[in-house]
């Protein structure tokens, strides 16, 4: 039976190390967040970041946007906040609606205060192993919930699934760095794949992060692997008060069997996703306050 990899308890010790460290700075540290229209997993995630930061003590503002914004007001509004000496970071919460173009709004965002990571330069950073850059806070957290369960990727094969700019590719970039921890072999897989379940039976560690619910089986795993699930699927559940259930990629019950260790969904990434945004702050703080 696997053992559970605990992203809360994880991300607990990482909030409160934070705690601690902003406690002993000289000013603190700021992160704005801008949300566009009312998207109810946005507004969740924000609000759970913003709660996160009072609890550390980083300062937040919260800008929301109706979902006719133009690009050229959202620009402006993000100029501003570049130019604004009180904000150390800011993160445009996705999915933006579709008259919106992801990519240039993320560049737009000074890559001093991108702690999202998804700025063309941090990105290009992430490539060169320049660790003054941010690093996507989904990644990241997944290298920290490696490492603190002490389970080195060194030489070890990484399947990954999906390709995205928010998880697969930067996971990759990190997985294959050379470094304690990394130094991985890594495997991308995406929608075009051929004979996929094959290379994920190859896999030592498998990270899914498709938004496939229960798509990783337990025949696709091979004995002992380590597993991450990224995915976040709503399923409907009539006997929810809710009416769904969150769920991840991987048919957790069944992978559970087969893995040497594994994360829940809810309470294994997502909890690292939040508390390395919180890093990435008082990171950018710290380098605009040199
Ligand atoms: N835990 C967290 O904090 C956190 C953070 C971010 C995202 N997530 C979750 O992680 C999941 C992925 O998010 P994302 O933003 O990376 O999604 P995304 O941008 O939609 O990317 C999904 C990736 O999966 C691939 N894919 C989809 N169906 C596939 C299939 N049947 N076989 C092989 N590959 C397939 C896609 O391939 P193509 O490129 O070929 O289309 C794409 O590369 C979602 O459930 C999301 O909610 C969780």
């Amino acid at each position: 039976m696997a053992e559970i990899i605990d992203g809360n308890k994880i991300a607990a010790e990482i909030i409160a190390e934070l705690t601690n460290e902003v406690r002993s700075l000289r000013g603190t540290p700021c992160v704005a967040f801008i949300r566009v229209g009312d998207d109810p997993a946005s507004i969740s995630y924000v609000r759970k970041k913003d709660k996160t930061a009072a609890e550390i003590g980083i300062k937040s503002r919260l800008h929301v946007f109706p979902e006719t914004v133009t690009q050229e007001e959202l620009f402006t509004f993000i100029d501003q906040l570049n130019a604004d000496k009180t904000v150390h970071g800011i993160l445009v919460q996705a999915p933006l609606p579709s008259h919106i173009d992801e990519t240039l709004t993320f560049r737009r965002i000074d890559a001093a205060k991108d702690v999202d990571g998804f700025h063309t330069v941090n990105l290009g950073k992430l490539c060169q192993e320049d660790r003054s850059g941010f690093v996507a806070c989904t990644p990241q957290g997944i290298m920290e919930l490696l490492e603190r369960s002490n389970l080195s990727l060194e030489g070890k094969h990484v399947v990954i699934l999906g390709r995205s700019l928010i998880v697969g590719k930067p996971f990759a970039l990190l997985a294959v760095q050379k470094g304690p921890f990394a130094n991985a072999t890594v495997t991308i897989c995406h929608s075009r794949t051929k004979n996929l379940p094959e290379l994920v039976r190859q896999a030592d560690v498998v990270v899914a992060a498709m938004g496939k619910p229960e798509f990783v089986t337990a025949d696709m795993i091979k004995e002992n692997a380590v597993v991450i699930d990224v995915g976040i699927n709503r399923v409907a559940d009539a006997s929810r008060k809710s009416g769904y259930r969150l769920t991840g990629d991987v048919d957790f019950s069944a992978v559970s069997e087969k893995a040497s260790h594994i994360t829940p969904v809810p309470g294994g990434v997502g909890p690292m996703t939040v508390a390395l945004l919180m890093k990435n702050t008082v990171k950018a703080y710290r380098q605009q306050s040199r």
